[in-house]
């Protein structure tokens, strides 16, 4: 048994239903390979005794899964109404133009994925972007070369 398989174990000892753990386990699974390719799913199915089927259709359903490898920055878009009642597009388009790839691509050196995504919970400060995961608010066009700059800096 792997590492992953006894994480998976200990957390869905919490749950009375093993299928209420697919989430947790998922994300475990993401953390552990950095994505969820095939072999994490399965791996997760077999921790849960259930099937790679019903753990994909879970990890495709949710933003918040990848089942492609991802950049090592990732720069996640609010494209929903609010925001885009806002300038969201004008805001993806500004990080289209900056990073020359399109949205769900990475760029070719690896440092950074570009995704739109459901509401972030954050709808009266549109447009939400969240850079690795921690968001920035009232995000403007004119914001994004320093946002992009900021994780070329990082690398
Ligand atoms: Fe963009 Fe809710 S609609 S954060």
């Amino acid at each position: 048994m792997t590492e992953l398989h006894d994480e998976i174990r200990a957390v869905a000892e919490r749950y009375p239903d093993q299928r209420s753990a697919v989430i947790p386990a998922l994300r475990l699974a993401q953390e552990h390979y950095g994505y969820l390719p095939p072999e994490a799913i399965r791996e997760v199915a077999a921790a849960l005794d259930t099937t790679p089927a019903v753990c994909h259709q879970i990890a495709s359903f949710y933003d918040m899964f990848q089942l492609k490898p991802t950049g090592k920055h990732t720069i996640e878009l609010c494209s929903n109404a609010p925001c885009a009642l806002v300038g969201a597009e004008k805001v993806l388009e500004a990080f289209e133009r900056e990073l020359e790839i399109g949205a769900g691509e990475t760029t070719p050196d690896g440092l950074i994925t570009l995704r739109t995504v459901e509401c972030l919970g954050g709808c009266g400060r549109g447009t939400v972007v969240a850079v690795d995961h921690r968001y920035r608010e009232s995000v403007k066009p004119e914001d994004v070369l320093g946002i992009v700059e900021e994780l070329r800096r990082e690398r």
